[in-house]
């Protein structure tokens, strides 16, 4: 028998940057599902585990998820082993949120796979979310859709408007320090002190200002947001970075569009060099070519 499921990336407005033990976030975090970047995973009834590794995904990434399926393994004291396979539909490990959609993917097939074995009731959204975010923080946010607000206490989804995703490629080789890592390195920066006031304020106002629509009060506050995460990579100790010339050169596009038109599209990046946007609407048609050239 085989089990498949897949599951939506999240790109994070207000980042996850900094974690406790179980990876319980030091600040809030809010975020937007990504509907069409998915994983799919697929577990299927074998000898032993084993992963197949149609990705090209790094022995540290696949020993993560084989330690999570363990972890789901034993919360229902289910014996059997499984062959693994995940694919995405789009490119891992280039600051796209790969690890969130994975482990989403592989908490929701694994709980199906082990309750259906098992013949148990399938735990609630909310319990899966939490049990995802064992695997990789993230991931409990693409449980939620379009919107999802994480606490050091909860997630849940938050109705906000809806907004029109697109992503920017200008670099898909793999990031050179995993967010695993950057969580930990954050902490040497001397920017680190304040930062979760920061983005709990930061939270507050950007919340305050999409309800109210206030466009250009949101892409200040996720331009500051974005920059912040990335100023605490480059001021760690070892300093790191994930721009690309490519991403810069995008932004200050970016940056010349609004000051034409007083308008212009959201802009964060993940733990990479790719650029996410988000507009208002969906007629921003020739504003992507200017961005882009
Ligand atoms: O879930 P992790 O441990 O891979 O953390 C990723 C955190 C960021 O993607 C860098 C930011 C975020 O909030 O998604």
């Amino acid at each position: 028998m085989i089990w498949t499921t897949s599951a939506p990336a999240n790109i994070a407005l207000i980042k996850y940057m900094g974690k406790d033990k179980d990876n319980i976030p030091l600040n809030s975090s809010l975020s937007y599902t990504l509907n069409n970047y998915r994983t799919t995973v697929s577990l299927e009834i074998a000898k032993e585990d084993y992963f197949v590794n149609s990705e090209n995904l790094s022995q540290f990434a696949i020993e993560r998820f084989l330690k999570h399926l363990n972890y789901i393994r034993q919360l229902f004291n289910c014996k059997e082993k499984f062959k693994i396979q995940s694919t995405n539909n789009f490119i891992h490990s280039a600051g796209i949120a790969s690890s969130a959609s994975s482990f989403a993917a592989l908490t929701l097939c694994g709980c199906k796979a082990i309750c259906d074995i098992l013949q148990k009731p399938l735990p609630s959204l909310d319990e899966m979310s939490q049990i995802s975010r064992k695997g990789s923080g993230s991931s409990c946010r693409s449980f939620f859709a379009p919107w999802a607000i994480w606490t050091k206490k909860s997630v849940q989804a938050i109705n906000l408007p809806i907004l029109h995703h697109e992503l920017i490629t200008v670099d898909d080789g793999i990031k050179p320090v995993t967010s695993s890592d950057a969580h930990e390195l954050v902490k040497t920066s001397y920017l680190f002190k304040d930062r979760i006031n920061r983005a709990e304020k930061r939270l507050e106002n950007l919340i305050k200002a999409l309800n109210e629509l206030n466009w250009q009060q949101c892409y200040q506050i996720c331009w500051e947001e974005f920059w912040d995460m990335h100023a605490l990579f480059e001021t760690s100790s070892p300093h790191f970075g994930y721009f690309s010339a490519k991403t810069i050169q995008v932004l200050r596009n970016i940056e010349n569009l609004w000051k034409e038109n007083n308008d212009g599209p959201i802009v964060t990046i993940d733990a990479g060099a790719n650029i996410h946007l988000f507009w208002k609407n969906t007629n921003h048609g020739k504003n992507i070519h200017n961005i882009i050239n």
